[in-house]
C-alpha cells in the first residue's frame, strides 16, 4: 500500500499497523495519539518550547489555570482533613495528572502564605503520566508513593484516559472501531472487543434509539487501584465533568459526549489532526463509586463544583477582592480580572457544573467536610490569592461571550461552546 505524502509520521504508523492487523479500538488510537512519546499530543505539546496543552496558548482551560483561587480553596478543605485526621506530624497530597503543576504550586503558595500551622505537615508529590520538561516538581507515575495518610487529588484526569466507544445497531451494543479506507481514517463497527463494554451498557439498552453511540471507559478501575495501593488513610478528592451512568446512556445524548479540543474550540471529530487535539469524554461517576468502593473507599460526599466552591467560602474571596479595590491596593483592572477568574469557576455553564467528589478510606465518616456540608466558611478573613499580572490575559478570553475562546464554525459546526457541551444533545449537529 502506498500512504499519501501528507500524512503525518503518525498516521503513518497508524495506517501501517491496522494494514498489518486490521481496524484498531477506539481506546488504542486514542492511547497512541494523546500519549505516544514521539509523536502523541501530550508529549509533543509538553516539549515543544512556549507549547502547554492548557491555558491561553493552550487548546484548553483547567480550574487551576482559571484562577489561583481555586488552589487556595483547596488548600483549607485540605487543612481541615488534617485536622479531621488528628493532625498528623506528615500530611501527604498526591495528585495525579498534575499537569504542568499549577494546582500545586496554588496549594502550596497558599498554605506557606495563610496557613501556617499546616505549612509544617503537608507534604505535596505531583505526578503525571506525561510530565512538563521544563518543570522538575512534577513527576511521572513511578513516583506514586504508598502508605500514604493524606489525600488523593486529581483535577480532570479521568477525561483524559482512553476509553471504547460503541453504537447500538439493530438493539445490540456494537463497537466502532478505527479503520484506514481510500486515504481516509474512518470509522468501522464490529463486535465488541471487550463483554465488559456491552454489560455496562445492556442495562439501559431499551431506551436508547438506534444509531445511538457513547463511550465507555474500562480504564478507570486502573485508577483506582493506584489509588487504593497509594493510600492508607484519608481522602479522595476527584474533580471533573461527567454523570452517573443512567444520566449518561440517556437517550437524548444520542452522539456520546467525547469532544475534542484545538486551539479553544470543540468538535466531535476525533479522525482529524490526529495527535494535534485534545481528546476526552464525560467520566462515568457510577463507575468511579464502584470501582473505589470495591477497593474500601467510600464516597463522602458528590456536588456541583460551584456548590463545593460556595461551601468552603468563595464568595470570601470575592469580597476580599472588593475591599482590596475600594482601598485601591487593587487596580481597577486588577479586581475585573481576578472577578472574573473567579466568578468562571462557579459559571454553571462552564466549570461550575463540574463534579466533585470525596471520597475516603479508614476514617470514621461522621466528620463533616465543609466542602460537602457548608455551614460555615473556611475562608475567615483570609485573603484571596490573585493572578499576578502575566495571568491577566486569559481572565480577558474566559470573559469573552464564549468562554472558551474564539468560535471556529468549520471546527464546531457553527455551535456555540454553550451549545455543543450543554445536557442537552439535541444540540449537537452530526
Ligand atoms: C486535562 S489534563 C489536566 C491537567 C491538570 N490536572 C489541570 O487541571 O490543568 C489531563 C492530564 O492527565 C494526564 N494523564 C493522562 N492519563 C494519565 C495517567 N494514567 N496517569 C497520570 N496522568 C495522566 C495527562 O498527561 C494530562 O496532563
Amino acid at each position: 500500500m502506498t500512504i499519501p505524502k501528507s500524512h503525518t509520521a503518525l498516521e503513518k504508523r497508524l495506517i501501517e499497523h491496522i494494514a498489518k492487523y486490521g481496524p484498531v479500538t477506539f481506546e488504542s488510537f486514542m492511547n497512541v495519539v494523546l500519549y505516544d512519546n514521539d509523536q502523541g499530543y501530550y508529549p509533543t505539546r509538553r516539549r515543544a518550547s512556549g507549547s502547554k496543552p492548557v491555558g491561553t496558548d493552550g487548546d484548553y482551560f483547567t480550574s487551576p489555570i482559571t484562577h489561583p483561587a481555586f488552589g487556595g480553596l483547596l488548600a483549607l478543605q485540605l487543612r481541615e482533613m488534617w485536622q479531621i485526621l488528628d493532625s498528623p506530624s506528615e500530611f501527604t497530597v498526591v495528585e495525579m495528572g498534575a499537569g504542568d503543576g499549577t494546582l500545586r504550586s496554588d496549594i502550596l503558595e497558599y498554605v506557606q502564605r495563610q496557613l501556617p500551622d499546616f505549612a509544617q505537615a503537608i507534604r505535596y508529590i505531583a505526578t503525571d503520566l506525561v510530565p512538563p520538561t521544563n518543570v522538575n516538581n512534577v513527576n511521572d507515575n513511578s513516583c506514586l508513593p504508598v502508605n500514604v495518610v493524606g489525600c488523593i487529588i486529581s483535577n480532570e484526569l479521568l477525561d483524559a484516559y482512553p476509553f471504547n466507544r460503541f453504537i447500538v445497531q439493530n438493539g445490540v451494543v456494537k463497537e466502532i472501531f478505527v479503520d484506514y479506507q481510500n486515504g481516509e481514517f474512518v470509522d468501522s463497527v464490529s463486535n465488541v472487543s471487550e463483554p465488559e463494554i456491552a454489560a455496562r451498557v445492556d442495562p439501559f439498552l431499551r431506551s436508547l434509539p438506534e444509531g445511538y453511540r457513547g463511550e465507555v471507559n474500562l480504564r478507570l478501575g486502573y485508577w483506582s487501584d493506584s489509588v487504593s495501593a497509594a493510600l492508607r488513610r484519608g481522602y479522595v478528592i476527584t474533580v471533573d465533568y461527567g454523570y452517573d451512568r443512567p444520566d449518561l446512556y440517556e437517550s437524548s445524548r444520542g452522539e456520546g459526549s467525547m469532544r475534542c479540543y484545538y486551539q479553544h474550540t470543540l468538535s466531535q471529530d476525533p479522525l482529524r489532526r490526529i495527535g494535534k487535539q485534545d481528546i476526552t469524554s464525560h467520566v462515568d461517576f457510577t463507575a468511579v463509586d464502584h470501582t473505589l468502593m470495591v477497593n474500601r473507599i467510600n464516597r463522602v460526599g458528590r456536588l456541583s463544583q460551584r456548590q463545593f466552591l460556595l461551601n468552603l467560602g468563595i464568595e470570601d474571596f470575592l469580597h476580599d477582592i472588593t475591599v482590596r479595590a475600594l482601598t485601591k491596593e487593587l487596580s481597577r483592572s486588577q479586581s475585573q480580572e481576578n472577578f472574573t477568574g473567579i466568578e468562571a469557576l462557579i459559571d454553571l455553564q462552564g466549570l461550575g457544573k463540574f463534579r466533585v467528589v470525596v471520597h475516603s478510606k479508614n476514617v470514621d465518616d461522621v466528620h463533616r467536610i465543609t466542602g460537602v456540608t457548608g455551614c460555615k466558611s473556611l475562608v475567615e478573613g483570609r485573603t484571596a490569592p490573585i493572578l499576578n499580572n502575566s495571568e491577566a490575559t486569559h481572565a480577558r478570553l474566559l470573559r469573552s461571550s464564549n468562554p472558551f475562546g474564539q468560535d471556529n464554525a468549520e471546527l464546531t459546526n457553527g455551535m456555540t461552546w454553550e451549545q455543543l457541551f450543554c445536557d442537552d444533545s439535541s444540540n449537537i449537529a452530526n
